[in-house]
């Protein structure tokens, strides 16, 4: 299966992905994920995208292909792949369309969370992370069941992102209604696109996606 989520910054595109990925066996592929890992190594191009990611603006097309293209390969995903954040772009609809038909394969489904935006400014000021296993959670809607502990591995040391604040939020919630929402009428065309109503509590959003995928 192939499969992308799409959505505002706090939709729950993460949260989700850890789910589909226990459920199905797909492999996530987060590019914003790819792009900290890069920015933590001090790299020129890690440097670059944290520039842009800090600000909540896109990383150009140029620079998320190329971190994709050797990721998609099916021998890596047998089970098939969930794109996590990408693409962001019609451009970059295009590129993994092109990459995908060169292995003969295509997108199967496209799911939208959809969320208002002042609910995206909620979600995302509570974010907290794991610095050990990455599990997400959030200071009042999803905190983990002992106080300071992970849920997951035990680790107690947990983090917060560079970009998750107003200024930042507000251009990435721009970024998403002017380079984002043409992917969604790009992927509707090609009759792949659904979108669920993701200010619903986690697990309800949980049974809509499986009640899509299966
Ligand atoms: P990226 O890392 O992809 O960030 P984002 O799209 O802004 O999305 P988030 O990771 O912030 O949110 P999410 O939807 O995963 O929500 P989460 O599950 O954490 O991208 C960061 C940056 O990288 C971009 O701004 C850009 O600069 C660059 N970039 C990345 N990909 C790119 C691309 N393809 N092209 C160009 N640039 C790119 O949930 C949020 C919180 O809410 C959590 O605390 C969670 O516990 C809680 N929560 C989740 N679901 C629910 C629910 N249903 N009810 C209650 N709480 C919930």
């Amino acid at each position: 299966m192939r499969l992308v989520l799409l959505g505002p910054p706090g939709a729950g595109k993460g949260t989700q992905a850890q789910r589909l990925v226990e459920r199905h066996g797909v492999v996530q592929l987060s590019t914003g994920d790819m792009l900290r890992a890069e920015a933590a190594t001090g790299s020129d191009l890690g440097r670059q995208a944290a520039k842009a990611m800090d600000a909540g603006e896109l990383v150009s097309d140029e620079v998320i292909i190329a971190m994709l293209a050797s990721r998609i390969d099916p021998k890596n995903n047998p089970k098939g792949i969930l794109l996590d954040g990408f693409p962001r772009t019609v451009g970059q609809a295009q590129a993994l369309d092109a990459l995908l038909k060169e292995k003969n394969l295509k997108i199967d489904h496209v799911i939208e969370l959809a969320m208002k935006d002042d609910e995206v400014v909620k979600r995302i000021s509570g974010r907290f992370t794991c610095a050990k296993c990455g599990a997400g959670y959030h200071d009042q809607l999803q905190k983990p069941a002992k106080d300071g502990i992970c849920d997951k591995c035990g680790g107690t040391k947990f983090t917060r992102r560079a970009d998750d604040n107003a200024n930042a939020v507000r251009r990435r919630l721009e970024a998403y209604h002017g380079q984002t929402a043409p992917v969604i009428a790009y992927y509707r065309q090609r009759g792949v696109m659904n979108s669920v109503d993701a200010m619903a509590p986690i697990d309800k959003v949980a049974v809509e996606l499986n009640a899509i995928l299966g």
